[in-house]
């Protein structure tokens, strides 16, 4: 049941020293490219990393939350051409979270890394950074890198009785 893989779901942040298999690369893009998009534009556009120094360079990103992208087995950086449709953010964001549960489908960790609005340094958008690291035209936004890799820490579902149910209404808004 697709809701038992969505109850074991968690960011994973820290890695086994382990290359992840084609097959399961190529399975996690096939998903991302099966996304929906609005009007079924497909603005997206992947860029897939898993050389070392790459790796390294796009970990530096931003100041945090994007460090542990030095410890993954590979990363797929995502874009969008903004010019294509104005729900890019969405149509991006939905093929982000796709390849991560499917990832996790596979026994493979993953995390978000939010490029789209952060900062790399004061003056430098983490956008350009990446942009600059990977050649990638002006007319695409980046939207989020995913990190994968086989987990190496252990991390519990959320808890089932403490989900937060009272952010759900029935038939109009405080029911
Ligand atoms: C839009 C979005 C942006 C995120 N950005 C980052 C990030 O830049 N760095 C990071 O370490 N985690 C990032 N995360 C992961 C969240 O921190 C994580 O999903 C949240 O803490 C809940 O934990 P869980 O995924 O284990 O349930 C992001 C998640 C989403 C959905």
């Amino acid at each position: 049941m697709f809701i038992e893989l969505l109850k074991t779901r968690r960011s994973i942040r820290r890695y086994q020293d382990r290359p992840l298999e084609k097959e399961k690369l190529e399975t996690i893009l096939k998903s991302a490219l099966l996304s929906p998009s609005s009007r079924g534009t497909r603005p997206w556009q992947f860029v897939v990393v898993t050389d070392r120094a790459a790796l390294m360079k796009l970990a530096a990103c931003k100041e945090h939350g994007s460090a542990f992208l030095k410890g993954a087995a590979a990363a797929v950086v995502v874009l969008a051409d903004t010019a294509a449709c104005e729900a890019w953010v969405e149509d991006a964001s939905i093929a982000s979270v796709i390849m991560q549960l499917t990832a996790h489908a596979l026994g493979v960790g993953s995390c978000w890394i939010q490029v789209r609005g952060r900062q790399h340094s004061r003056d430098v958008k983490a956008e350009d950074y990446v942009r600059d690291a990977l050649g990638v035209p002006e007319e695409y936004a980046v939207e989020s890198i995913i990190a994968f890799g086989y987990a190496d820490e252990p991390k519990t579902p959320h808890p089932e009785p403490q989900l937060p149910h009272a952010k759900v209404h029935f038939e109009s808004y405080g029911r």
